[in-house]
């Protein structure tokens, strides 16, 4: 949802630092981009509607070259369509200073009608211009230099309503200054003795320095070489400890693959085996958090959970209602954050608000848990991102080891927050003792057999076999997937991937509800397909494969039902495995079919439309 970069350095020229930080950026949005400089006490402003391509093949002719200070920025539209006018970087009326902004400023109306009335002209429709000219303004008033520059940013913040992080560049008369302001979306800083670097994302800062300091609301900071001064809205010297990151430059790679999305499907049997082996205890038939994390007398505590999450994470959150129903005989609710944030909750004494988040970012997660600790609620998270607000603000976390997700579309991120749930499940089962220890240890066991399981859906031949079935439905007319139980998220996941990365209708649904409503919409043209593994519902789910075949549909069985199999007009068979586990493996499957489709369809697979990675607006 927006990435901004920016760098100060003692020589050389900023610019190719500020290309390549957007483009690991470029996953949280891809309307425009844009970058500054500062050079010979003047700020150049280059901005292109479309991808960072554009920007670069603008920047050819050198003019950015020799700067030592920029900043830079990858825009998800939110106020004035993509365009060169509404791309970031913007500026106020004195050319001095420019600025980009992820967020929103929710009261810009009243602030832009205030500029007019004082004689300021727009150049776009963004709220970001709003920002840029009120800075500048004081700015200017001020005198124009460090200190003017700071005090306006104080000045300003209690105007502004909403959330954003900010990385401000100007030309002062000592030279050129790099101030961030962070208000709800992340900041991530790292400084070395040759420069100061920030990103919206440590992936913009990590090739620099694996020191980096996560910014915290409020935090307004002055970065430089060798140089981080940070201080709160009140002016008060504020200290924040830097963190070592781990972070292998192939991670931002694509690793040979023709896309992101297909690098990470194939890194979920690594990302399982990290999120999941180490933690579990098959001697004693147990889970083991770090640092003892939900211990027997935490598992005891909670009465009731709240799920909360957004899109994938939020199928996660489902399959873990399942889980730890099942499992634990804790009463789940489940509730996509946005719905949760603005209904009139009731959280009873004893709940636990569970996040589920890739970024550990999103603005409705973080919003809804934050309005559950309010109510009364303790919080944990299952998040992806160690620093990140989410797991700062959470009083317990389990990590999910699924690494940089860079694809929009989650897959890995997705497979190993299920993963945790099933940890969690299991922790809170043995926690509360209603789990005996020989099932525990049965179930754990055949958790640590996953990955060959998962690795089989990764071969050459278990590729082709999507693609064959990829091939042979892309022209359906729409999709129903099925599914029951645990599965029956999964079958959301499955219809979720579909649309965001192939534009193609595709509808998830209970299976057994098919009958009360969907099943009108069976014929030919519609692919029906069910999610059907070895288990309780089985049976049940073979019935309905049964009543769409008999209605004209074109039905395809993944899972491990054998009898599925043998009646549905294609199969992906999924190797067997403990009914509970069996999301994981089943989720892989969809996930390629969904990938072959839209590559037949010549979607955009890491960058679909209209779509950004962190949805850190409302
Ligand atoms: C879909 C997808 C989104 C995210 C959602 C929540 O493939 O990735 O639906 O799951 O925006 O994001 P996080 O998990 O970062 O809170």
């Amino acid at each position: 949802m927006c990435g901004i970069v920016g760098a100060l350095v003692s020589s050389g020229s900023v610019t190719p630092g500020l290309i390549a930080g957007l483009s690991v950026l470029e996953y949280r949005g891809y309307d425009s981009a844009g970058i500054a400089v500062a050079r010979g006490g003047e700020i150049t402003v280059r901005k292109r509607r479309g991808r960072l391509a554009n920007l670069e093949e603008a920047i050819l002719d050198g003019s950015m070259e020799g700067a030592l200070a920029g900043i830079g920025h990858t825009r998800w539209a939110t106020h004035g369509e993509p365009s060169d006018a509404n791309a970031h970087p913007h500026t106020g009326r004195s050319s001095g200073l420019a600025l980009v902004h992820n967020g929103i400023v929710e009261n810009y109306l009243d602030l832009k009608r205030e500029l007019l009335n004082e004689g300021e002209a727009f150049t776009s429709e963004t709220d970001t211009e709003v920002l840029a000219r009120m800075l500048d303004r004081l700015w200017t008033q001020g005198g124009g230099d460090e200190a003017a520059l700071v005090a306006a940013v104080r000045t300003a913040i209690p105007r502004v309503r909403g959330y954003y992080a900010l990385a401000v560049l100007a030309n002062c008369p000592t030279g050129p200054v790099l101030l961030a302001v962070r208000q709800g979306p992340p900041l991530v800083v790292g400084v070395t003795p040759e420069g100061g670097f920030l990103s919206s994302d440590m992936l913009g800062v990590a090739p620099h320095t694996r020191e980096l300091v996560y910014l915290e609301d409020g935090d307004i900071a002055l970065i430089g070489p060798g140089r981080l001064d940070i201080t709160g809205s009140d002016g008060s010297v504020v200290t924040r400890e830097a963190r070592t990151v781990q972070w292998d430059p192939a991670d931002s790679g694509k690793g040979g693959y023709p896309h992101y999305m297909l690098k990470e499907i194939h890194e979920q049997p690594d990302v399982i085996a990290r999120t999941a082996f180490d933690r579990i205890d098959l001697g004693a038939g147990d889970v083991r958090f770090e640092g003892g994390g939900f211990d027997d007398a935490f598992c005891r505590s909670v009465e009731r959970i709240q799920i909360l999450g957004c899109g994938t994470a939020l199928h996660a959150g489902q399959i873990a209602k399942y889980l730890i129903e099942g499992l634990a005989h804790i009463p789940v609710d489940v509730d996509f954050a946005s719905e949760f944030r603005y209904r009139d909750p009731r959280i009873v004494p004893g709940t636990l608000a569970l996040a589920i988040t890739q970024s550990g970012e999103t603005a409705d997660t973080l919003a809804a848990t934050r309005l559950a600790r309010e109510l009364g609620a303790r919080v944990a998270s299952i998040c992806n991102v160690a620093g990140s607000s989410q797991v700062r603000e959470s009083d317990a976390t389990i990590l999910t080891y699924a690494g940089p997700e860079i694809g929009v579309a989650s897959t890995k991120a997705f497979t190993a927050q299920v993963a945790a749930a099933t940890l969690l499940a299991i922790r809170l089962a043995r926690g509360r003792g209603v789990m005996h220890e020989h099932k525990a240890r049965q179930l754990l066991e055949e958790f640590r057999m996953i990955r060959p399981k998962i690795e089989s859906l990764l071969t050459d031949e278990a590729i082709a076999r999507t693609r064959e079935i990829a091939r042979k439905h892309a022209g359906a007319r729409g999709f129903l997937f099925l599914g029951r139980g645990v599965n029956y998220p999964v079958a959301l996941e499955g219809a979720l991937k579909l649309k965001e990365i192939a534009y193609v209708h595709a509808e998830g649904y209970a299976a057994g509800e098919m009958k009360h409503g969907p099943i009108a919409l069976i014929d030919p043209g519609m692919t029906i397909l069910a999610i059907n593994s070895v288990g309780h519902v089985a049976e049940k789910t073979r019935a309905n494969i049964e009543q769409v075949k008999a209605r004209g549909g074109v039905t395809v069985s993944v899972g491990s039902d054998d009898l599925s199999h043998s009646i549905a007009d294609s199969a992906v068979p999924v190797p067997a495995t403990d009914e509970w586990l069996s999301p994981i493996l089943n989720s892989i499957p969809l996930q390629l079919i969904a990938y072959h489709i839209a590559e037949i369809h010549g979607c955009d697979i890491d960058k679909p439309r209209n779509l950004a990675k962190s949805v850190t607006v409302e």
